[in-house]
């Protein structure tokens, strides 16, 4: 990508060559490719127009709709008069509750809403400015490989450089860490984990994020664990928390997001939660950038989030009920062992 061509040369009403313009966009532009999934959705709709049938695996947009409650909810709150202003760009109170309890009963993490949690337009907004909050220009981040696209892209805008680790073998993906901050200098600031893991499915048990926080500790470096499938999990796995190993609050937060297990994807609902320092931090990002969520949005997460467990749990059988269809159809017709494995705990790709 380059800056644009100079424009054509113009004349003002009174005839006078105006001196041609060209459009000089930031260096970090320049770094960045197109956004991959915006390349796959034109390739898409490209062979979709030529009339084929195309199985969409790309974004990972949910089939279904939210509960009904929650949308009742969201036009009952639209009615509101006083709910059309700027809001908080933290979020308003009751959702962090709701958020903070959803924690505790789920994860048995204790978190003060007031401080430690902080509600993001979605968590892919609140990783970026996290990203802002905590990277300066030169230091570097640890992102797991294969990368989700912003966790790459998040640090390199806010001027970082990043290390990509294999996740494979999470033994294997811990001593290289701890390789990489040995040898290093200076050592990486941050590192970024996702469990699970998108786009490789790979999920882990509560002991790794306990060694986690033990190095973060050792090697001085903040993590942010992005928690995007915490809702989605197959054959009784329950994806475990980063903020519930001991000590995790000091060293990093977590994000979460009503996008997936809630099929609220185009709602933009996430939350950032754990170090209060952090979260002080987006905060203050934040509120430079926007005003949060429109405040309607946010009660009718409060219900999703207090009254459709349930439902949420039952999408999670949908995805798996596909996951087998397809590993069923893939041995039959690939016939490799490979596809036997009932190994893919998470994901509704
Ligand atoms: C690993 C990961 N993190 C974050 C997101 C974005 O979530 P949100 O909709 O909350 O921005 C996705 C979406 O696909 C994801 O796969």
């Amino acid at each position: 990508m380059s800056d644009s061509p100079p424009t054509a040369p113009v004349s003002d009403s009174q005839g006078e060559q105006l001196k041609p313009f060209r459009i000089q966009l930031a260096e970090r532009i320049n770094r960045l490719p197109q956004y991959v999934l915006a390349r796959v959705n034109a390739l898409l709709h490209q062979k979709r127009k030529a009339g084929q049938d195309v199985i969409d695996l790309g974004m990972g947009n949910p089939s279904e709709p939210p509960h009904p409650l929650v949308i009742e909810k969201l036009a009952e709150a639209a009615h509101e008069h006083d709910l059309h202003g700027y809001g908080k760009a933290n979020g308003i109170l009751n959702l962090r509750r709701e958020v903070a309890a959803k924690y505790f009963k789920k994860f048995g993490v204790r978190l003060d809403p007031e401080t430690e949690v902080i509600v993001t337009i979605g968590s892919k907004e609140g990783f970026s400015h996290m990203c802002l909050a905590v990277m300066g220009a030169g230091e570097t981040a640890i992102i797991p490989a294969p990368y989700f696209p912003a966790h790459m892209y998040a640090i390199v805008m806010a001027s970082g450089n990043v290390i990509t680790l294999e996740v494979s073998d999470s033994e294997k993906f811990l001593s290289n860490v701890a390789f990489t901050c040995q040898h290093m200098t200076p050592k990486p600031k941050l590192l970024v984990v996702n469990y699970p893991h998108n786009p490789s499915s790979k999920t882990i048990d509560p002991e790794f994020f306990v060694e986690l926080v033990k190095l973060a500790r050792r090697y001085d470096f903040m993590v942010i664990s992005d928690f995007a499938y915490a809702d989605v999990a197959f054959d009784g796995y329950q994806p475990p928390s980063f903020l519930a190993a001991p000590g995790a609050k000091d060293v990093g937060v977590e994000f979460t997001t009503m996008s997936k297990g809630y099929n609220m994807a185009g709602w933009r609902v996430g939350y950032c939660c754990g170090n209060a320092e952090m979260v002080r931090a987006l905060g203050i990002i934040k509120g430079y950038y926007d005003y949060g969520l429109f405040q309607a949005i946010q009660i009718a997460s409060i219900v999703a989030l207090r009254h459709t467990d349930a439902a949420v749990e039952a999408q999670s059988l949908i995805y798996q009920a596909r996951r087998d269809l397809v590993l069923d159809g893939l041995s039959s017709t690939v016939g490799s062992e490979a596809w036997n494995s009932r190994d893919l705990k998470s994901r509704p790709h």
